[in-house]
């Protein structure tokens, strides 16, 4: 099978519903909103201009006939619900021009859409630049994914320029760039290092979801690095993480997303907005492009629910509710002395 078409058939077959560190993130609760549901807006701040909706489509596929399928019905599904939407990683076209329109069929159906290009830390400037030119993306994702390289006996072993690729990268891009993991987290110190090479938006896109070093280990026979399934910093934590950087840059998260309360927690905890992956991709392949889409718009009245239920009418302002952490969250806010 076609690596692409495996990643989207197992990411499928690994996404049970399961508990992850969103569960050890209690809301305050406060009996007194002091605010009416109509005074809401779900509006969020990226890239300097306003989105409608604070959460997006995050990277997934392209690259195979099938896939080109998928991106297309996920492309319905963002213009439908006035979601951004990032394909998967573009590298594939780049290589082989056949497999363009893969990817273009996006902004075939969504001309007016947010869409994001998607290409691997390692990548040259050149590819970088020819990825936005694909399919006239309005921002650039780049994505970092050492464990899941370091899984793959194909995979990788070269990381000493990623950074000041990255930097070229950021100078040289004429649409905004976002870095990000792709289900491993972040920390500080990492995203210390990306504020030094001038990257101003990071996707801390932590573990609680889709595993790559999961995924790339059952596509081989041998398995014997399946020590590293649930490798990594989960969402939850590498927000908390986020938040202790003194440097102002912008937080999205990504990573373990599971329903309307995720999205609003992940907001609470600061970032400007979530992405989400393999809950939208299983919906969409089970139940079809309709039920997602209905789904999608119940998550956005849950959401309005939620902020009328904290008092809050701006998605800005999540930040002010109050939450505990349980459990292995708190243990590494107690080691990482975050308070
Ligand atoms: C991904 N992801 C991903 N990320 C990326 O930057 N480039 C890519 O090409 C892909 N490909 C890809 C394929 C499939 C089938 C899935 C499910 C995911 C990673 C994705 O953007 C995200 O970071 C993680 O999946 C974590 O989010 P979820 O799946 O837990 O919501």
């Amino acid at each position: 099978m076609n690596r692409k078409d495996e990643h989207v058939s197992l990411a499928k077959a690994f996404h049970k519903p399961r508990l992850n560190d969103f569960d050890a993130v209690q809301i305050i609760h406060q009996s007194f909103p002091e605010i009416d549901s109509a005074q809401v807006t779900l509006e969020t701040e990226l890239f300097g201009r306003s989105f409608a909706t604070p959460f997006f489509i995050n990277a997934m596929t392209g690259g195979s006939e099938k896939s080109k399928k998928i991106n297309q019905d996920l492309a319905e599904v963002a213009k439908a619900c006035d979601l951004m939407m990032a394909t998967g990683s573009v590298s594939a076209a780049l290589k082989d021009p056949a497999l363009s329109d893969t990817f273009q069929v996006v902004r075939q159906v969504n001309p007016e859409g947010f869409l994001l290009a998607n290409v691997g830390a390692g990548s040259s400037v050149e590819n970088a630049l020819r990825a936005i030119d694909l399919f006239e993306a309005d921002a650039l994702q780049i994505h970092l994914n050492a464990p899941q390289e370091l899984v793959m006996p194909e995979g990788d072993r070269e990381f000493s320029n990623w950074l000041s690729l990255l930097e070229q990268i950021v100078k040289a891009a004429p649409v905004p760039v976002v870095v990000k993991e792709v289900g491993f987290g972040m920390t500080r110190e990492t995203i210390q290092q990306l504020i030094s090479v001038g990257v101003q938006t990071i996707d801390v896109a932590g573990s609680g979801g889709t595993s790559f070093t999961q995924i790339e280990n059952a596509r081989r026979k041998k398995r014997e690095m399946a020590y590293l399934n649930h490798f990594g910093q989960s969402t939850v934590i590498s927000l908390l993480e986020a938040n202790e950087v003194q440097h102002s840059f912008t937080t999205i998260a990504s990573g373990g997303i599971r329903d309307a309360f995720d999205i609003f927690k992940a907001l609470c905890l600061g970032a400007k907005s979530v992405g989400i992956s393999a809950t939208i991709l299983t919906m969409l392949l089970d139940k079809g492009p309709e039920e997602t889409i209905a789904t999608i718009q119940s998550w956005k009245e849950q959401l309005q629910l939620l902020y009328t239920m904290v008092g809050q009418t701006l998605t800005q302002d999540l930040t002010n509710v109050p939450l505990i952490f349980s459990g292995s969250v708190k243990d590494w806010c107690h080691a990482r002395h975050i308070s």
